[in-house]
């Protein structure tokens, strides 16, 4: 007898979206396994955070369907979808610069463990040790008493997964989690995201332009043009396929918008 393959933590099928008379989701299909760390790379404009918006709950497709460790989550609200176990990094406004980064954690640990979690006792007072270990596991528990608004924006990053995690997701959607910063950061932020996927734990799907970073990390990459489908597969398979390598290697060097 044959083991089943393991279900897919993450399975986006047939996904169609129009803005307007503008098709930005077209017959998109991808999948995430458990603990995978996969790439979600395109132009600008291809459809990359409108996926994502539609796997966070944020944006309804007009067709297709999500389904998270089989379950099918197309027409729950994003709050549900958290419950269910997904996590969405949002690049801007998702901490409080007068909190201590700490307490940013804390704030976000008690509202995952909900009315379970003395919900009377102030923010400050709870998941202390659990905040710390969030922190450190992210590499700034060095930076935990300082306001969120005054760290440094590679540490302001790191910050933003921190408290994604608070919920202990079992699927984490990152947009753009290396955009804007230095090269020494970006790599150090790049071999962070490596060590969060693990092999039947969380998984991650992320977007990034940067096709060696991705080619580094990424375990599976799905290459996404004018909201279709354009190839996925390792790293590898996916530099090899004549359709990309038509579209994006041309004379532009790494980079898989051309930029
Ligand atoms: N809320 C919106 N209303 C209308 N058009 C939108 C909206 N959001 C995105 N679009 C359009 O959808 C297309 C895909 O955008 P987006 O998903 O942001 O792409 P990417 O993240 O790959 O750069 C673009 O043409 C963009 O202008
Ligand atoms: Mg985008």
């Amino acid at each position: 007898m044959t083991a089943q393959p393991e279900a897919a933590r993450l399975e986006v099928v047939g996904l169609g979206h129009r803005f307007g008379g503008n098709l930005v989701l077209d017959d998109l299909s991808l999948r995430v396994g458990a603990g995978e760390l996969v790439a979600l790379i395109g132009p600008n404009g291809a459809g990359k955070s409108s996926c994502f918006a539609a796997i966070g709950g944020q944006l309804r497709p007009d067709r297709g369907r999500i389904l998270l460790d089989g379950a099918d989550i197309t027409a729950l609200a994003p709050e549900r979808r958290a419950r269910a176990g997904l996590a969405r990094c949002f690049q801007t406004g998702s901490v409080f610069a007068s909190m201590s980064a700490r307490e940013n954690v804390q704030t976000a640990l008690s509202a995952a463990h909900g009315s379970f979690w003395r919900p009377w006792r102030p923010a400050a007072d709870c998941a202390v040790a659990e905040a710390g270990a969030l922190l450190d596991e992210l590499g700034i528990a060095d930076l935990a008493g300082r306001a969120a608004g005054s760290l440094p924006p590679p540490a302001i990053r790191r910050l933003e997964i921190a408290v994604a995690l608070a919920a202990r997701p079992r699927l984490l959607l990152l947009d753009e989690p290396t955009a804007g910063l230095a090269s020494a950061d970006r790599a150090g932020l790049a071999a962070l995201i490596r060590r969060l996927a693990r092999p039947g734990g969380m998984a991650v799907l992320f977007v990034e332009h940067d096709f060696d970073m991705v080619a580094a990390i990424a375990d599976q990459v799905v290459v996404l043009d004018r909201g279709a489908r354009l190839a996925a597969g390792t790293p590898g398979e996916v530099r090899a396929d004549p359709a990309v390598r038509a579209a994006y290697f041309g004379e532009a060097a790494n980079r898989i918008d051309g930029r």
